[in-house]
């Protein structure tokens, strides 16, 4: 009997310790090899510049996570702030800092290459080779749009701040190692996708640039993983810190008569709530940075909406003050 307990306790001691090693292992895995960096150089020119602005304060709301909480109500007004970095995201998994992106060598992103960039709006690689946390989907981005981009963050003026490390507990770590991948495009990625008040440029804002799609679809509040109909609602944020300890829950988008928000509104209806900015300050939508969209944008984004398949999924509370949350 005593044999056995102790081939038992051998055996499980060997298991956690492995696992541990394992999930280190994982968690630091460099994504070099199998996603070498491009040698590319991206051209900058004046409107590659200022449509990399409106994408980056706009749509793709940079700065709504690239710059410090104090900042928080400075970018909702349309504010330029240093983009220097240090969010501090409270997950059930640990802290997450959002990176410097100014210019600076050091501590920001001034030493990374325009390969190492590219790599990590196309595939969430950060230029250390590892995976990052997957706050980014800009994975579908068109190729002109992500130069855009990089082509304006590489204007910003470089300011010196060291962000602390990501301080993640071993739940955090095996995510990090074991769930999360880089991400790979749909398909071939477009070059160009024109900018008009289309349904398909709308899916591309919704999908691919402004992230509507990764909160109002429900996903598994551990890994991410999506869960949930497309635009139906239902992802749960906080109680936490970041939403001040409010819960919120998604709303349904899609045109579903008795359960979708925003059935009955008009396109007119639904500009003049985008741009009316944030009623909760604490709700994780970027609200500022989205009343900011021009109407090209925000038609484009109402008239996909509407070709969405309706789902039937009533969310009965969307915002829960902390007592009840
Ligand atoms: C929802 C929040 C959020 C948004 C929006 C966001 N980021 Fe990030 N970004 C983060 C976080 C958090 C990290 C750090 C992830 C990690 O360390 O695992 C990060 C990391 C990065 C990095 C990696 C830097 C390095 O060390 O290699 C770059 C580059 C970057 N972001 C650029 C951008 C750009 C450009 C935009 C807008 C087009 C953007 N981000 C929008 C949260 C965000
Ligand atoms: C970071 C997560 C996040 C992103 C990205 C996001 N939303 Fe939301 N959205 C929320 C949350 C949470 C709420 C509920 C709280 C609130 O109204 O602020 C919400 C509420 C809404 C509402 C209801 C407002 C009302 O007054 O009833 C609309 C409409 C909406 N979102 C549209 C969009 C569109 C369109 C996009 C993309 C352009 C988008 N959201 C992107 C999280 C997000």
């Amino acid at each position: 009997m005593k044999k056995i307990l102790l081939v038992l306790l051998v055996v499980t001691v060997v298991v956690v310790a492995g696992g541990y090693f394992f999930v280190n292992h994982a968690y630091n895995h460099n994504y070099d090899a199998e996603f070498p960096v491009k040698e590319i150089t991206i051209v900058a020119d004046s409107a590659k510049i200022a449509h990399g602005k409106y994408l980056a304060l706009g749509p793709a709301h940079c700065a709504h996570c690239h710059t410090t909480f104090e900042n928080f109500e400075a970018v909702e007004r349309g504010e330029e702030v240093p983009m220097h970095g240090g969010f501090d995201f409270e997950l059930p998994f640990g802290h997450i800092y959002s990176s410097n992106i100014s210019s600076d060598v050091e501590t920001g992103i001034g030493g990374l290459s325009d390969g190492q960039f590219y790599r990590m709006l196309r595939h969430n690689i950060k230029g250390n080779g590892r995976v990052a946390i997957d706050f980014m989907p800009f994975f579908n981005m068109s190729e002109y749009d992500i130069e855009c981009i990089i082509a304006y963050i590489r204007t910003l003026e470089p300011v010196k701040n060291e962000v602390p490390e990501n301080d993640l507990n071993f739940m955090g770590k095996a995510i990090l190692g074991l769930a999360i991948k880089p991400s790979m495009p749909k398909g071939t990625p477009p070059e160009f996708v024109k900018r008009d008040t289309t349904v398909e440029y709308g899916e591309y804002m919704a999908f691919s640039v402004a992230n509507c799609y990764g909160c109002h679809t429900n996903r598994d509040l551990q890994t991410g993983e999506f869960i949930g109909e497309p635009y139906a609602g239902g992802f749960k944020f906080g109680p936490d810190a970041t939403t001040q300890q409010w819960t919120f829950i998604t709303p349904n988008l899609t045109p579903d008569e008795e359960t979708g928000i925003m059935a009955s509104w008009s396109e007119e209806q639904f500009i003049e709530r985008m741009r009316g900015g944030r009623v909760h300050m604490a709700s994780p939508m970027p609200w500022g940075p989205f009343s900011r969209l021009d109407d090209i944008d925000l038609k484009a984004v109402y008239r996909f909406l509407r070709t969405v398949k309706p789902v039937n999924n009533r969310i009965e509370k969307v915002v829960s003050p902390p007592e009840e949350g």
